[in-house]
């Protein structure tokens, strides 16, 4: 289960102001949180909100700070988790990384809180992170609060890495000239549904020029439909433009969620809430019990996180589970994707075996091997012959 760290909190507290032991301060935080929330999920008025720069007023400021930077924070370990198994970061020296619309720094902080929980690959590498965001203050206030977050960390970490973050002010949509530089690796979260649908090219264009041919690129996204599904689309974009999905893809052709209207990818991971989110949530009815969210991995190399995980290519056998499994009377369901496409995968009771009764414990976003099925059309069918093993869970460990 992902957890954040205990020094987050007290640093949180420091940067904002906010007692996170105050019920009468954290119901105020909720009150701005439930505002937020309501903007963010209205598709009307999401547009609006957007597109005005919320992040500058002190305190939308602190209620993102406090919940959204809190229960976004653990979400690039998911990514990071599944590269580390391409050996990407072992013997580097040093590492640059592109973080396009820092806002308050979320992907920068759980990036450094993960390589020292990884501290393994990093012993000899420098980071160096560039922060780019269209809003001057949200650099600022970021570059204010990074001090409390190193001071912090380097209390609780017995071996720290040494880490150097740059600005870089600049609105993407308006963007001319791109970077000179190239970078080992770019993340873009909670930015792209910011950026109007006319202007994504330039972000295409700004992260096409910038990584590196053996970089990796991380997308990251709300859960919400509109939003996966813009999400979805920007990455068969990038498939046109010449990048391989990594993960959580097992295949390099178009997404076949897009095939239809009504079909989105998200995955779903455990977390060990914190009490103060647990607390704004009853206020603001948000609840944020599991961490929901869309990803996507993209290399200019040819590879599959399949590649490492099962030592081969093999995007026929391997499937991710792209649903929660559906326990019906008599039935065990859920949808799984690769290459054949995106598969209804159903399991009678009345066919539970010993190598197949693992398939009654997955999980959404789990990758799966599975031999021996009945596959017609758009539907696969476990018999009691069919072997089910789960070879990495969604945290994207093996
Ligand atoms: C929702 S915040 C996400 C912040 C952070 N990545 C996170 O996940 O919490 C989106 C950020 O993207 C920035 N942004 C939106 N459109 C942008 C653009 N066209 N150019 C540069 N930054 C942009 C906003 O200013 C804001 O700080």
């Amino acid at each position: 289960m992902l957890e954040i760290p205990k020094f987050y909190e007290s640093f949180l507290s420091k940067v904002s102001n906010v007692n996170l032991n105050s019920p009468r301060q954290l119901k105020k935080v909720a009150e701005i949180v439930a505002a937020m929330s309501e903007y963010f999920t209205r598709k009307n008025l999401r547009k609006e909100f957007v597109f005005y720069d919320y992040l500058s007023n002190g305190e939308v400021q602190k209620g993102y700070l406090v919940y959204f930077t809190t229960t976004n924070l653990l979400k690039v370990y998911v990514p990071l988790n599944e590269i580390s198994h391409s050996g990407f970061f072992r013997g580097k020296k040093k590492l640059e990384i592109l973080d396009i619309g820092t806002g308050l720094g979320t992907v920068v902080m759980g990036t450094i809180i993960w390589m020292h929980e990884n501290i393994r690959y990093f012993r000899n590498t420098e980071v160096k992170f560039v922060a780019l965001d269209k809003v001057e203050q949200n650099i600022r206030k970021f570059q204010e609060n990074l001090e409390f977050f190193l001071n912090e960390l380097r209390n609780h970490y017995s071996e720290t890495i040494k880490v150097e973050v740059e600005p870089a002010i600049f609105d993407i949509e308006h963007a001319f000239e791109m970077f000179d530089k190239r970078f080992d690796l770019i993340t873009v979260a909670n930015t792209l549904n910011e950026v109007v649908y006319e202007k994504r090219n330039k972000l295409l264009r700004l992260i096409n020029s910038g990584i590196k041919d053996d970089g990796f690129v991380i997308l990251i996204e709300p859960a919400l439909m509109i939003t996966s599904r813009d999400l979805l689309d920007f990455r068969d974009k990038m498939i046109k433009q010449g990048f391989y999905i990594y993960s959580p893809c097992l295949r390099n052709s178009n997404c076949p969620a897009l095939e239809t209207d009504k079909d989105w990818c998200h995955t779903e991971v455990e977390w060990k809430r914190p009490e103060f989110i647990r607390q704004i949530d009853l206020v603001a009815k948000n609840y944020r019990k599991t961490l929901k969210f869309s990803y996507i991995v993209a290399t200019k190399k040819d590879m599959n996180l399949i590649d490492f995980v099962a030592g081969e290519r093999n995007f026929k056998d391997y499937f991710r589970v792209v649903s929660q499994l559906i326990v019906e009377k008599g039935k065990k369901h859920c949808f799984v994707c690769n290459e054949i496409g995106r598969l209804h995968c159903v399991k009678l009771d009345r066919v539970d075996s010993p190598q197949n009764q693992i398939f009654d414990e997955i999980d959404r976003y789990e990758i799966i091997t599975m031999k021996n099925f009945v596959k017609s059309d758009k539907e696969i069918k476990i018999t009691q012959e069919t072997e089910v093993k789960k070879v990495l869970n969604n945290e994207g460990k093996i």
